[in-house]
């Protein structure tokens, strides 16, 4: 079969239409599985991020990158409590005032919640 120029073109703008679907995609990166933080001085336990965990935020990887954290490990530097309790980092949502699907995101900033985050 021989296309004519037009029958050539539509081709061709139907790909495009197509890659242009399937590039963000792709172009997503995975989700990370669970990893831990190097703990620092005093840390009363390892801590251990769950991206599958933040489904809340899930979808949306803008709630955290790159504003709160750098799409690399280790590349956000030092988390800290004082920094936390500041609102940055993990504070930026753990601050008990953060709603997230209706219910308040708990706080970095009480005793009760310590062991939520830091495990023995
Ligand atoms: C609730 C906060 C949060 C959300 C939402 C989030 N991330 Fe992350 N992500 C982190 C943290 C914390 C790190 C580690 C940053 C650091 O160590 O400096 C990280 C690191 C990463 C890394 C690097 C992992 C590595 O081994 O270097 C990738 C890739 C990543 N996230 C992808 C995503 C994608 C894709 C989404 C959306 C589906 C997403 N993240 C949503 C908090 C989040
Ligand atoms: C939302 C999660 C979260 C909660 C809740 C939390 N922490 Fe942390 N904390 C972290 C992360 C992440 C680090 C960095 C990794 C590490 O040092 O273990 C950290 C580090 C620390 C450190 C070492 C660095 C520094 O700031 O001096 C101490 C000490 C600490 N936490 C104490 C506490 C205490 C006490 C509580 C309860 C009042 C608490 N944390 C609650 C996430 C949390
Ligand atoms: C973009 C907002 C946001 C940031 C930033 C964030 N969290 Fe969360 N986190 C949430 C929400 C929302 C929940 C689920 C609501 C709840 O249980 O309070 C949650 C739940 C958790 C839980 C309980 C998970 C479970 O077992 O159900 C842990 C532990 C936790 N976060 C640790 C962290 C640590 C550590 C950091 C920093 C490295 C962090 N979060 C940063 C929003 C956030």
């Amino acid at each position: 079969m021989k296309l004519s120029r037009s029958g050539i073109w539509l081709l061709v703008a139907a790909l495009v239409v197509v890659l242009a679907g399937v590039g963000p995609v792709l172009a997503q990166p995975k989700i990370p599985a669970d990893f831990g933080f190097d703990q620092g001085k005093d840390s009363p336990g390892k801590v251990t991020f769950s991206h599958s965990k933040h489904k809340e935020a899930y979808e949306k990887c803008s709630a955290c990158h790159t504003k709160v954290f750098k799409m690399k490990k280790g590349q956000t530097g030092k988390l800290t409590m004082d920094a936390m309790k500041k609102g940055t980092q993990c504070g930026a949502c753990h601050d008990g005032k953060t709603k997230a699907a209706d219910k308040v995101v708990f706080t970095v900033d009480d005793k009760a919640n310590c062991e939520k985050c830091h495990k023995k």
